[in-house]
């Protein structure tokens, strides 16, 4: 078992293949973080300090023991009101309007297998590969209790925290807020790495170092955004890579939500997690539990390679679920930058004609095949095909795709309403706003109340009655303005403040009915590109829409940011036209091609607007792509450059046997005369040679990873290559 326990010493071990988490109970009840990192095998208390710190109170059992103190010490779940003034993980406030707690443990249990969380999706394990540990803190003065849960998958080096605050008092309380994770790290130093951006342009990564005070990345737009994602690296100054310490940890949750962390006064870090406790408030009844979304955590002591191998592959294995969770996907073309909202059965038709002819093999019918839908002012909630467009309806057009040997997907919005729409017309009270003030519009349209179960049972008849209604074998989910005015008639007033964490609840609950009633359907999440980029969604979704900006050079950046912690096979990737729609910018078909590999590949373009030679190379893409696609789903990604602040992009695919090695690189800006880019590889095996099939040339694993490669030479702007090494023996 991955967890030991001392009951005399009280220390708690989550013990993984290369990594280490300590807590310990102390004399006076209080859990206490000891250690999160490299494997000791040693009760890490000795590294406690105990200064007497003057502002820094002691509780009332210490007596004249100035030296302990909540407000220096390494905490394991942080809480408000008890001299501790750094960032609290939950607060509540009590019946008489008291907002203190002062945990105390409890008691605990081990058992084997990972916990799961009701309504909120979680990491997924059976019990030969997990461990669940859950421990009981209550409350000196109240009858509230706090569980904390760890989920340990040993062989992945990944370990899950949530948290479920019960109220067994006989008086309502509420949570002001209940963080899924506090982590506190009282040596070391350490920068941190966050994934800001903006719409077409997410997961921009920045690294900076902690400043005394607390910094935060955090959403209140009611879904996980694309300005900041709820992820997180604390690294140490000299991590790269291949080297140093680094810690992630990533929500897995589609909602609003905060990470703050702290350099304390005496240099100590603190990290919270969890829902954004500005849009949170709960009221618990007596008898009643809440339960936090989960954090997912990982350390590594060598890089941030093997931090992303880690997360890469617990979110493919054991977060991603279905059919397609594993499987190759369909190579796909969409129809939305071909043709926008001007479209009819026939221009769809020629674009899929020429698409099957070059091998796709999935026709996606983006926005505006329903309802009265020809610009984005009208129509959404009206989920019936218009047959203006499509005479002959869904079906018939399914039946020409089917016929010409691809597969057939579907564009939908289920959580909008467009107020010129039948839908808003017959049910105005289910868009979400706030009785006697209008409501903000963003891209003309109003948010459906998810929290209304009767919105949901709309939502999931409409959508069954069309996906049976055709033969629809994908889905792309999306979501295209940030919420606010949060109101709904399905609360109390007292109880508003629910509704931002209920509506996350009843968009996963009607995710769950869909993707369970329809399992042999590939659902795409999609947020105006990634604004909803997170664990939570691609729990029901493997994959997601990466970015609204196709432009392969932008995508080379987005897609470095996104590959921290979310796998290859997550990515919804295209081929688009050039000038890119985004930016106007002109790459090579090939560069636009190798960016999109790195990702669910697809096609955003109408083929029949490329010259002859380009649709010899789209067929020839599409070829290469199902000839690498296990490689690159399946095997390793290494990030080879920073296009953040190199000239050229690099990454690599190592296969799991580390025999086949894929290496695609773009450079920027080629100058004249100018010295060859150099690269080394990462993850070969030494010992083996490998031959490039480009040139026929062998190498051994250890000259290509020591020695390196240069990249071929460029001609021309964001010039493309690859490299495909095969070892000979
Ligand atoms: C969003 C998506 C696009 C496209 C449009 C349609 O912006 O990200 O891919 O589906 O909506 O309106």
């Amino acid at each position: 078992m991955a967890i030991i326990i001392n009951e005399e010493t009280g220390l708690f071990q989550l013990i993984t293949k290369n990594t280490e988490y300590q807590m310990k109970v102390d004399k006076y009840g209080s859990l206490k973080h000891l250690w999160y990192g490299e494997k000791t095998g040693y009760d890490m208390e000795y590294l406690l300090n105990f200064p007497d710190v003057g502002f820094s109170g002691n509780i009332y059992e210490a007596g004249d023991d100035r030296t302990y103190s909540l407000d220096t010490l390494p905490l394991e779940y942080s809480c408000e009101g008890g001299g501790d003034y750094r960032i609290p993980a939950v607060a509540v406030t009590h019946s008489d309007g008291s907002s203190a707690l002062d945990l105390r443990y409890q008691s605990y249990r081990a058992i084997k297998g990972k916990y799961g969380i009701n309504g909120l999706p979680s990491v997924y394990a059976d019990e030969s590969e997990s461990d669940t540990l859950e421990i009981i803190l209550k409350d000196t003065c109240s009858d509230i209790e706090i569980t904390l849960k760890y989920g340990v998958i040993e062989k992945l080096d990944i370990i899950t925290r949530c948290v479920s605050v019960t109220n067994n008092s006989a008086d309502p309380v509420t949570i002001t807020r209940a963080a899924s994770l506090c982590l506190d790290i009282p040596h070391g130093d350490w920068e941190w790495i966050h994934f800001h951006g903006r719409h077409a342009m997410e997961r921009q990564t920045e690294r900076m170092p902690l400043n005394h005070g607390i910094q935060e990345s955090s959403s209140t737009r009611g879904t996980s955004s694309h300005q900041q994602n709820p992820s997180v690296l604390l690294c140490s100054p000299d991590c790269t890579e291949t080297s140093g310490s680094c810690i992630g940890a990533t929500l897995m949750y589609s909602g609003s939500f905060q990470t703050k962390i702290q350099l304390d006064q005496l240099n100590q870090v603190r990290l919270v997690m969890g829902i954004h406790p500005d849009m949170f408030r709960w009221e618990l009844k007596p008898s009643d539990t809440f339960d936090t979304p989960e954090v997912i955590l990982s350390y590594s002591g060598c890089g941030m390679e093997t931090l992303s191998h880690n997360f890469h592959r617990v979110i493919r294995e054991h977060v991603c679920r279905g059919k397609y969770k594993l499987a190759e996907r369909p190579v796909l073309i969409n129809n939305w930058e071909a043709t926008y909202f001007d479209f009819d059965e026939q221009k769809i038709i020629k674009i899929a004609e020429q698409a099957a002819e070059l091998g796709v093999d999935l026709l996606v019918l983006d926005d505006g095949w329903f309802g009265k839908r020809d610009d984005d002012c009208s129509g959404l909630g009206d989920w019936f095909v218009n047959e203006e467009k499509l005479h002959g309806g869904l079906g018939k057009l399914a039946e020409k795709i089917n016929a010409m040997g691809m597969k057939f997907g579907l564009w939908f919005e289920p959580e909008m309403v467009s107020e010129n729409s039948n839908l808003y017309r017959e049910h105005p009270e289910w868009a979400i706003k706030i009785p006697s003030r209008n409501p903000v519009k963003s891209r003309y349209q109003l948010v459906l109340d998810m929290t209304n179960q009767e919105v949901r049972e709309y939502l999931f008849d409409t959508i069954s009655k069309v996906l049976n209604s055709a033969s629809i074998s994908y889905v792309k989910w999306d979501m295209n303005r940030s919420i606010c005015d949060w109101y709904t008639p399905c609360l109390s007033s007292a109880n508003q403040g629910e509704m931002p964490h209920r509506y996350v609840l009843g968009l996963y609950e009607l995710l769950e009915r869909l993707t369970s009633a329809f399992p042999e359907i590939l659902f795409e999440g999609c947020s105006g590109g990634g604004g909803r980029f997170d664990a939570g969604m691609l729990y029901y979704c493997p994959q997601i829409w990466c970015s609204d900006d196709t432009d392969a050079y932008e995508r080379t950046k987005i897609q470095y940011g996104t590959s921290f912690f979310y796998p290859v096979s997550a990515v919804g990737s295209h081929v688009s036209a050039v000038p890119n729609h985004q930016t106007g910018r002109v790459t090579p078909i090939e560069t636009r091609a190798v960016t999109a590999m790195a990702g669910s590949f697809g096609y955003e373009l109408d083929l029949n607007t490329l010259s002859e030679s380009e649709k010899q190379e789209v067929k020839e893409q599409i070829i290469r792509f199902k000839k690498y696609g296990p490689l690159i789903h399946n095997g390793s990604y290494y990030r080879l450059s920073n296009p953040m602040k190199d000239k050229f992009a690099v990454w690599e695919f190592v296969s799991e046997n580390q025999k086949e090695v894929l290496v695609h690189s773009v450079i920027f800006h080629t100058e004249p005369n100018h010295t060859q880019y150099h690269i080394r590889l990462r993850g070969l095996l030494p010992e083996i040679n490998y031959r490039l099939a480009e040139n026929g040339n062998i190498y051994s694993g250890s000259a290509l990873m020591n020695g390196g490669i240069l990249l071929p030479e460029s001609w021309g702007d964001y010039a493309p290559a690859e490299m495909h090494f095969i070892a000979e023996n």
